[in-house]
């Protein structure tokens, strides 16, 4: 049986890329193997988090993992802080990757130049190697990510693979799988750059709890492309991004929604486009609701699954310092 694992950060609200480009395609992987799927709040101590915020949030993320159909008789779902095992691995693994290794990883130029001095922290720098912790802890074969985290997945994949040189099989070699559509979706008012938490302009982003106005709003004034025809094709990205968002909802190909749309104008496409979004979200926003007033419920989510994810990190972790020579 396959084991699957990923995670998704507790930074401020999500969006529709992480529902389509990671929460939704999570759910389909559940009933294909053994699934983890946590909550890396020790990553997120990178933007140094409001101590409130922070914990709220983590309960917000867990709850849309619920909403969104995660299910906890079928995935372990944890908060990664409960579970020592990560960082004692991470350290452990900062021996099996370079400076040079970590300064070419895409996701630390990117923040690092967006920061200031101060802002230049070690964690920031030292995050994929966390990640590789993460991912080698549960022997995962398949980590389902957006295509931003790639990059991080191969290098856990080249570090399972130097460590295994030295000590025999320990790890098992990971591959990220990217979902079909809706592994990268853009921005509404700019189709270069990706749809994100932190980009400053959120008219951009569709928000997961954005009211059905907002969507509307925002759907109707996403940037087109010159011309009016609705089709695929290199030149129209925003076209593109569009039916890929069409396609991540309604399960259609893209493909399929482009002859769907074949001839139609930009405003029926949006308008039919808006009411997709409304629908899916309103439902996904009222199990939300149901589900994040329910502490109780959550609280013993985490702490079944976090209690489930401890003992098998604990014996992996055993496994690993008896191999390089730890008295443990
Ligand atoms: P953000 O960049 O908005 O802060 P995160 O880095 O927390 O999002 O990403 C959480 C998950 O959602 C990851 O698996 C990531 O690959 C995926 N993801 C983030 N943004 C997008 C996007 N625009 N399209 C598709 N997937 C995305
Ligand atoms: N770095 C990922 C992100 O920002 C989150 C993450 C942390 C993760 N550890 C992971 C994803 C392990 C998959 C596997 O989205």
């Amino acid at each position: 049986m396959k084991t699957i694992l990923s995670g998704v950060q507790a930074t401020g609200k999500l969006h529709i890329g992480n529902y389509l480009g990671a929460m939704k395609p999570w759910v389909d992987w559940q009933s294909k193997g053994r699934s983890y799927y946590f909550i890396p709040d020790l990553h997120t101590l990178n933007v140094r988090p409001d101590a409130k915020e922070l914990r709220d949030q983590v309960l917000d993320t867990v709850a849309w993992l619920l909403a969104c159909g995660i299910d906890p008789d079928k995935s372990i779902i944890y908060v990664q802080s409960r579970i020592p095992a990560h960082a004692e691995l991470c350290w452990i693994l900062q021996n099996y990757v370079t400076m040079g290794e970590l300064t070419r990883m895409t996701q630390y130029k990117d923040k690092s130049s967006k920061r200031g001095a101060e802002g230049q922290l070690v964690a920031l720098f030292t995050y994929p190697v966390l990640m590789a912790a993460d991912i080698l802890l549960y022997d995962a074969d398949i980590v389902p990510v957006g295509e931003d985290q790639q990059q991080h997945v191969e290098l856990a994949r080249d570090i399972a693979m130097r460590f295994n040189n030295l000590y025999g099989s320990i790890f098992t070699v990971p591959q990220a799988s990217l979902p079909q559509v809706g592994g990268r979706v853009m921005s509404l008012t700019d189709p270069s750059s990706k749809m994100s938490k932190s980009d400053p302009n959120q008219n951009g982003n569709i928000m997961l709890l954005d009211e059905p106005d907002v969507i509307n709003r925002k759907v109707k004034k996403a940037v087109t492309d010159s011309g009016s025809a609705i089709e695929l094709s290199d030149d129209k990205p925003a076209i593109a991004n569009l039916l890929q968002i069409y396609s991540g909802f309604s399960d259609m190909s893209m493909a399929d929604v482009g002859k769907k749309f074949e001839g139609a104008s930009y405003g029926t496409f949006k308008s039919e486009l808006s009411e997709l979004i409304v629908d899916q979200l309103s439902q996904l926003q009222m199990d939300y609701g149901v589900i994040r007033h329910d502490l109780k419920r959550l609280e013993q989510v985490i702490r079944e699954g976090s209690d489930k994810a401890n003992r098998v990190a604990n014996k992996k972790l055993d496994l690993i310092k008896r191999n390089i020579g730890l008295i443990g």
